[in-house]
């Protein structure tokens, strides 16, 4: 019989969460046990004192092979509050550079007492591949969380995205979610309509030219647009995507201003939505391609509480992981 374990290899035997690696498979109960330690860190940031003694004693190592400027941040904020040593491996520095492979170099850091990687790579994947060899090695102490691989997973952007719209729309059965843009490209959008779905989200649009939209969208009861006017009527929930052109073979699109004059989302757009709509961005922003600065600056944007709450997200999942 097939293990808890080997069904998901992101929870441990007993069904508690071992890495984080993707929101497809997370438990209901595990979603809302990391937004609910997070709301507690939301206070503690309140504080004059932010730190908690936590992971006191825990090496975190970041490995972000690929740019970041929120996630890579937000991770070290998050381990310094929460009292951990932190180590950002500068990659360009790396013998990852000189040719030593990643399971060498994670070997290496295993034997440095590291006790949580946090990992952004370009390929999908690669966090599932060091956690299969944490487990194959016996070092199942040692924790992995998914920081965004490829056009996978970027579980903790998922999170931090429920958990805002959580915070300013209470439940998501009643909710309509619209999620706008480059969704085949997008590590995000997966990792949204995953938690969506399993948090109960009364109705999930996808509003995107056929181009950049992906094959799973069906299987998921994602209701599917090419029309922003139509997919944006009466939305509780607007989640603007950039467009990857870095993950784009060939040219999946007319122009940026073509782009923008279909997809951008306007004031004008906006008022398709219903009026307390929020609208979210996970960054980084292309104004003027897929969100105008009226908008992304606009009483309705949540995009740079998006970035607070992710400090907290995080939190909540490293001291999870922790035991903690
Ligand atoms: N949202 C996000 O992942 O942003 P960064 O690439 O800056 O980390």
């Amino acid at each position: 019989m097939l293990t808890q374990s080997r069904l998901n290899p992101q929870l441990d035997a007993e069904g508690k969460l071992q890495h984080l690696l993707s929101t497809e498979g997370l438990p209901l109960p595990v979603i809302t046990q990391i937004l609910d330690t997070a709301e507690s860190f939301l206070e503690v940031s309140d504080r004059d004192v932010k730190k908690v003694p936590l992971l006191r004693g825990k090496s975190v190592f970041n490995l972000f092979f690929e740019n970041s400027t929120r996630t890579r941040t937000t991770f070290e904020i998050a381990a310094k509050r929460l009292s951990a040593d932190v180590i950002n491996l500068d990659v360009s520095r790396s013998s990852t550079a000189k040719g030593e492979t990643l399971l060498d170099t994670i070997d290496n850091l295993c034997s440095m007492h590291a006790d949580m990687f946090v990992v952004r790579h370009a390929t999908s994947g690669a966090p599932f591949l060091i956690a299969e060899h944490l487990k194959r090695i016996g070092r199942d102490d040692i924790h992995v969380v998914n920081a965004g691989d490829g056009r996978h997973a970027h579980p903790t952007q998922g999170l931090l995205d429920m958990y805002t719209i959580r915070h300013y729309k209470k439940d998501f059965s009643n909710l309509t979610v619209a999620i706008v843009g480059d969704i085949l490209h997008s590590r995000v959008a997966r990792s949204d309509l995953h938690a969506l779905r399993t948090l109960g989200c009364g109705e999930i649009r996808a509003i995107a030219p056929k181009t950049l939209l992906p094959g799973y969208l069906e299987n998921l009861g994602v209701k599917v647009f090419h029309d922003m006017n139509e997919g944006l009527k009466d939305c509780d929930v607007v989640i603007m995507l950039r467009l990857q052109n870095e993950r784009m073979n060939g040219a999946l699109l007319p122009s940026a201003g073509e782009y923008f004059k279909r997809y951008g989302l306007t004031p004008e757009k906006l008022a398709l939505a219903k009026p307390d709509a929020i609208v979210m961005h996970p960054g980084p922003m292309n104004r003027g391609v897929e969100i105008d600065s009226s908008v992304a600056d606009g009483p309705q944007a949540v995009i740079l509480n998006q970035v607070t709450f992710g400090i907290a997200v995080r939190m909540a999942v490293m001291g999870i992981l922790a035991g903690n």
